[in-house]
């Protein structure tokens, strides 16, 4: 297990200190294959993009990284970063069910190299939302795949398993950190309920949540456990030469729910009640082996085979949602989540939202830095595991303002760190600008991308500041005195 040893405490170190974090901490961006590949055309979503209007433009040529992957390991080492986080294209090395394509694992050889020759440790992530046609198939009348039906198919995780041993014995020698699957609940909610994702059921009956979302979850989970034992199975060497040939995680969606009003008990027990649903089932399953069906804080449904499958904590932290108890809606959650996502927000709806205050970033989330402090030390209250924050950004076109969140975020991290909780590394999302599920409008990137001009990178000031952080290992007093506290 990685220690970490008592620093500054944040309100002593207010006044004229250097903020150092641990050595050894993991300084890294990410990225993802679809997002930022272009050219992907064997999985669900290249589909999903043509049979939905709500898609404004499709991902195409993305940020060009299939080509450009050398260029962005660089540029991860120009910033001073330890680790990158990307992820392997399940459907370009496995196009057919069983069938490897050797010309892709040789690919993704390579941009492993071109990490780990610089020195930089990949987090490599082996499903990032998008699924292999054979998986599931949105068009059986163009594409004549048979396919598994997603995810609500067991046999889907097995698959998944599967893949990920096979990904374990070619790159183990260069990888010792895997990622299994991107935000799992954002798959069952997107997937299953909301129909912003593959395969789009948007169906608010009743039953939606118990009888679909809940199964495909666990359906997940088990893909998780199912992956880690293959990934601890085949990944027999230490590449980083630290004693450990496999460190498995995932990264989870975890937003902060707050009560409203904020010292009613039926809305505190209505956020609790989400959260649980959101992101502590999961986390509980994958350690403890538990899972409550119901969100009354106990376990029901308990399975060894999903207990101590994780080797840390990942989550991404973007979102500050409220929570309104409203018992009238559907079992377990009965309660309406106050989101805002870009247009969307329900606080303009009369249902018992609060308006939105403070500052936004171009996706309409409010910008609250102690957010993440106060999930740190939520989860690091609950698990033994250490946290890593893998995911974590802003989507805006103003560099300075990147520059603000950064250094925002990160003295709460920092005091998190302080009081002694295991956080052992922060991954901004994301190195470059790229394609967000369906427009290229919102900019996340430290570096940002130039469409019109070759896909160019080029730095901004959130990317100058990240580097300085990294070099450092530390939020400098020139970082601290440039972005003071904002009240
Ligand atoms: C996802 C990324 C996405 C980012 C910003 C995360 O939930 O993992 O794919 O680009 O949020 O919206």
């Amino acid at each position: 297990m990685i220690t970490i040893p008592i620093l500054c405490l944040f309100s002593a170190c207010g006044s004229g200190e250097k903020l150092d974090f641990p050595p050894g901490f993991i300084w890294g961006a990410a990225c993802s294959a679809y997002q930022t590949e272009g050219d992907n055309f064997k999985n669900d979503w290249y589909q999903w993009e043509k049979i939905n209007s709500f898609i404004g433009t499709p991902a195409g040529k993305a940020v060009n990284s299939y080509v450009l992957y050398d260029t962005d390991a660089k540029l991860v080492k120009d910033i001073n970063l330890n680790s990158f986080r990307f992820s392997v294209e399940w459907s370009r090395v496995e196009p057919e069910r069983g069938v490897w394509d050797d010309a892709e694992i040789e690919h993704y050889r390579q941009v492993l190299t071109s990490i780990t020759s610089r020195g930089i440790r990949p987090f490599l992530t082996l499903h990032h939302f998008t699924n292999p046609l054979w998986v599931m198939n949105l068009d059986h009348q163009q594409v004549p795949i048979a396919d598994l039906g997603g995810w609500e198919n067991p046999e889907t995780a097995v698959e998944f398993a599967e893949y990920a041993g096979k990904l374990a014995r070619e790159y183990g020698d260069q990888v010792d950190y895997w990622l299994t699957i991107n935000e799992p609940i954002i798959i069952a909610l997107s997937g299953y309920l909301y129909g912003l994702y593959p395969p789009g059921e948007r169906v608010f009956s009743p039953g939606q949540i118990t009888q679909k979302v809940i199964p495909v979850m666990k359906n997940l989970i088990t893909a998780h456990a199912l992956a880690a034992d293959a990934i601890r199975a085949n990944d027999l060497v230490d590449a980083d030469g630290d004693g450990r040939a496999t460190v498995v995680g995932l990264a989870e969606s975890v937003v902060l729910w707050d009560p409203y009003p904020p010292d009613d008990p039926q809305a505190q027990a209505a956020a609790r009640r989400l959260d649980q649903f959101y992101s502590k089932n999961l986390f509980d399953s994958l350690t403890a082996g538990g899972f409550d069906d119901n969100l009354d804080g106990v376990a029901d449904d308990t399975r060894t085979e999903w207990q101590g499958r994780l080797d840390f904590i990942g989550f991404n932290y973007y979102n500050h949602w409220y929570v309104v108890n409203i018992p009238l809606l559907p079992a377990p959650i009965a309660a309406l989540p106050c989101i805002s996502f870009r247009g969307l927000d329900l606080s303009q709806l009369g249902v018992g939202c609060p308006a939105q205050i403070g500052e936004k970033s171009d996706m309409g989330y409010e910008i609250y830095p102690e957010g993440i402090y106060r999930i740190l030390k939520d989860l690091s209250g609950r698990y033994t595991v250490p946290i890593l924050i893998t995911e974590n950004g802003i989507a805006t076109t103003d560099g300075e303002k990147r520059a603000q969140f950064l250094a925002d975020h990160l003295r709460w991290v920092h005091r998190a760190v302080s009081e002694g909780m295991n956080v052992i590394g922060y991954i901004y999302w994301s190195l470059t600008d790229n394609w967000e599920w369906g427009t290229f409008t919102p900019r996340f990137g430290l570096y940002t991308v130039d469409y019109q001009n070759n896909y160019e990178r080029q730095l901004n000031r959130g990317g100058e500041v990240m580097g300085e952080i990294a070099e450092c290992n530390c939020l400098s007093l020139g970082i601290l005195k440039r972005y003071p506290v904002r009240k």
